[in-house]
């Protein structure tokens, strides 16, 4: 088979991890013999300066007629002072709503060979962590309505924040189906003791709860999840929440499994189509070193060839091939603790493809 891969390294550290994925990708594919057709485009800082836009159209229309998008991370320094709607991340935003990107699945996993790089403590986290966060990711206050006006404390902004039931309804049939493949438990997070938003989004995911008698479903108010997620993080098997929360309890989870440099995520639209990136963002101070660690976006390449190509046995492949080298003591410097083998981004990237050989 042959698919067609949009491919956007991005700024920072965006390219060199990108190249170890499309290194990896390209290994299973001489391996399986399947071809990997890549169609390179810009966006984000890179993009505003070659087109001083984030997103040029073109990006837009070929991530479109492609199989799957893969994306290494935007943004940077050198774009900071720009005003909001013509930052980088206004790149993500746009491939997000344009492509219709609705779910956003967040897996924090912590390796077993990682257990020390987790900040809790051993008796709080047991025998591992295994989280898999959901997060609804074209609608809520990312996209609400925005404006400024005037206020009797001066000059005001908002945001608003908003979801319709059909939105509610599709990103919480992902969830429960997530939770029928694991353990069959699901936690949505919202504020439904002050927002209106959240009321609704309540009253749908229970209705939608009809449809999945097997799964043991609870409501969280965000603020305690944030709690409970560093308390006792094993209670959770998969949440489910909107765009601001799920951003925000993401981040927190991928803490827990010691480096957020080894998280990987998958933005999903209708039919499987799909956009992978790492949940790191550019890391410019890293940037063009050969320090980065380029697991996160190699296990995003392992998501879609699981989820958007349906190549289980192949996305096997690299996870088992990443588990290895971690237990070799391979450690990149996000990573590194006493006692283990301290390479650089490419040299990671080459000995999960050597794994991948054997
Ligand atoms: C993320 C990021 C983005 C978000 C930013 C860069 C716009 O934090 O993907 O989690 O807030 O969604
Ligand atoms: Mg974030």
């Amino acid at each position: 088979m042959s698919y067609n891969i949009s491919v956007i390294p991005g700024d920072g550290i965006g390219p060199e991890v990108i190249e170890e994925a499309i290194r990896v990708l390209n290994t299973i594919g001489e391996k399986y013999n399947h071809e990997f057709l890549y169609a390179k485009l810009l966006a984000g800082g890179c993009a505003i300066d070659e087109y001083d836009e984030a997103l040029p159209a073109e990006t837009l229309v070929t991530c479109e007629a492609s199989d799957a998008v893969l994306l290494g991370a935007v943004g940077g320094p050198k774009w900071d002072t720009l005003p909001a709607e013509k930052r980088p991340e206004q790149a993500l935003l746009g491939l997000r709503k344009g492509l219709g990107l609705f779910a956003n699945l967040r897996p924090a996993i912590l390796f077993e060979a990682l257990k020390d790089a987790c900040p809790l403590k051993p008796e709080i986290i047991g025998d591992g962590l295994d989280i898999s966060v959901v997060r609804e990711l074209t609608g809520g206050i990312y996209f609400g309505e925005k404006g400024e006006k005037d206020t009797e404390f001066g000059k005001g902004a908002y945001d608003v924040k908003m979801y319709a039931e059909g939105e509610v309804k599709r990103i919480a049939k992902v969830a429960f189906e997530m939770a029928m493949k694991r353990e069959k438990k699901l936690t949505s997070v919202d504020k439904a003791n002050i927002l209106r938003s959240s009321i609704l989004w309540r009253r749908v995911v229970e209705e939608v709860a009809k449809d999945y008698p097997e799964v043991e479903l609870n409501h969280m108010y965000v603020d305690n999840a944030a709690m409970q997620l560093v308390r006792d993080p094993n209670q959770f098997d998969v949440i489910v929440t909107g765009n601001m929360f799920g951003d925000i309890l993401s981040d927190e989870a991928s803490m827990i499994t010691g480096s957020i440099g080894m998280l990987p995520s998958a933005s999903l639209g209708e039919n499987n189509f799909g956009m992978y990136e790492p949940i790191h963002g550019s890391a410019p101070d890293i940037a063009g070193q050969n320090l980065a660690n380029p697991i996160a976006t190699i296990m995003s390449v392992a998501m879609m060839l699981k989820y958007t190509l349906g190549l289980t046995k192949e996305s096997d492949d690299i996870e088992k091939a990443v588990e290895t080298v971690l237990n070799n003591g391979y450690r990149t410097g996000d990573i590194m603790s006493d006692g283990m083998k301290s390479v650089g981004t490419v040299e990671m990237g080459q000995l999960i493809i050597d794994e991948i050989k054997k």
